[in-house]
């Protein structure tokens, strides 16, 4: 029988479950009494969510070029419904859609990589990709990595790894690591757009680095493919063009590093993928078991994906001017108000701390009760001197929807403490 410590009896449970119990506590908490955590959500209307009978301004999504509500992406699912039906319930070892051919191969042109294989989503690929590519070898495993690659980089441990963390974003601590550890392969983990910050990491000198060292770096893009692309001179936002992900964002090459990018954010649909040469490529589809045993994406999700790719193609760089300009007005709104966030990048992810990480309950009730819908930050999901909450812009924000947030952002300044630019503790200012 299920009790409140979990499905072992008192005493029985493993070590490992206790300390993450402990570590979760204040999740558990604000799951049961917070309306904006685990919450079901009755009705969409554009980016206007309903619970129960309150409207709120989703500002929690990813999706951040709006494809999810875009009327041509969603006009294309029902032919390709039609001619494959709802589902290809093979593992992709033993078939696959040609749908999936066309994704490849249009992923890998538009990144200029050598090649892509796709699966249902990163953390499948976090969890058996990392451990082929790093054998029994040693990875050097960024300090605030996404909680899945750290997962991955765990389960790489049990196949014989060894896996060493090293501070966020330290470039110097890395090639001192590096330079001592002469265990090979070597592979550096790190997320590209960090999913807190929204920062992006110092991807030449990580690149260099792996090149210097014969290591491999190994970068989850969840949050920046779509969003940010490669530098051009008539760029319309600082974001770049085509949304190419951070690799061509930061001019890279491909030589010594491995992208992996979920479709599940900007493409609003139900795929991720690994960017990697050929014969990887070919390894992994023996070796990486979601690619052997897991059920694919739903034939919609794929459709999606094709239908984004030809939007992206026409207009997504408007688009992406578009989230920058609206991104920039809350960013704005936060100095004019003194209000400190960590984001440097301005990429749609904005982080905001409270002075006290105890008002986090009160701050999403107020929030909720304004109708304005964020992501709670809560530990163990950032660490306490983060505590607060995280706004994510999209394109199908409306102005008038932002309007309400920076109102809702005053009256929030008046009753709670905030994090602000002077009073910024050097965690954070770290993390940037
Ligand atoms: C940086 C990062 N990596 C991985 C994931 C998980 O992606 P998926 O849902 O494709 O497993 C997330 C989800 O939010 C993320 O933010």
């Amino acid at each position: 029988m299920r009790t409140d410590r979990g499905l072992q009896p008192k005493g029985q449970e493993p070590k490992w479950l206790d300390q993450w119990q402990q570590a979760c506590s204040d999740l558990a908490r604000l799951r049961l009494s917070q309306p904006m955590l685990d919450a079901v959500i009755d009705e969409v209307a554009g980016r206007m969510i309903r619970i129960g009978d309150q409207w709120l301004a989703d500002f929690a999504s990813c999706n951040y070029l709006g494809f999810d509500l875009d009327p041509e992406i969603i006009a294309a699912v029902p032919p390709y419904l039609a001619r494959w039906g709802t589902h290809p319930s093979w593992s992709r070892l033993l078939g696959s859609p040609v749908l999936y051919e066309q994704i490849e191969e249009q992923l890998a042109h538009l990144l200029g990589a050598p090649d892509v294989l796709a699966l249902p989503t990163i953390t499948h690929i976090h969890m058996s990709v990392i451990p082929v590519l790093a054998g029994s070898g040693t990875i050097l495993l960024d300090g605030r990595a996404h909680k899945t690659l750290y997962d991955g980089c765990s389960v790489a441990r049990s196949h014989g790894a060894s896996v060493i963390r090293y501070p966020h974003d330290d470039v110097g601590a890395l090639e001192e690591l590096l330079a001592a550890s002469s265990v090979h392969p070597r592979m550096i983990c790190t997320d590209g757009v960090n999913s807190m910050t929204g920062n992006t990491p110092p991807m030449a000198e990580l690149a260099g680095l792996a090149r210097r060292y014969d290591a491999m770096l190994y970068v989850d893009d969840a949050h920046g493919f779509g969003v940010i692309g490669e530098r051009s001179v008539d760029e319309a936002s600082p974001y770049g063009t085509k949304g190419n992900s951070v690799v061509r964002h930061a001019g890279e090459s491909y030589d010594n590093v491995v992208l992996v990018g979920a479709l599940s954010k900007a493409y609003s649909s139900l795929l991720a993928f690994i960017a990697c040469p050929t014969p990887i490529k070919d390894f992994l589809k023996i070796a990486a078991p979601p690619y052997l045993y897991s059920g694919p994406s739903p034939v919609a999700s794929l459709a999606t994906v094709l239908a984004g790719l030809a939007v992206n193609d026409r207009c997504g760089d408007a688009i992406r001017a578009d989230l920058y300009r609206k991104t920039r007005r809350v960013l704005d709104a936060l100095e004019d108000r003194g209000i400190a966030t960590p984001n440097e990048s301005g990429l749609p992810i904005i982080e905001v701390a409270l002075a006290d990480a105890d008002d986090i309950d009160e701050v999403g009730r107020f929030l909720f009760s304004r109708g304005i819908y964020v992501t709670l930050a809560a530990y163990p999901l950032v660490p306490r001197s983060d505590v607060g909450f995280r706004i994510q812009m999209t394109a199908a924000n409306t102005d008038g929807e932002i309007d309400h947030l920076v109102a809702t952002l005053d009256e929030l300044r008046d009753r709670f403490g905030l994090q602000m630019l002077a009073e910024r503790p050097a965690t954070l200012a770290l993390a940037s």
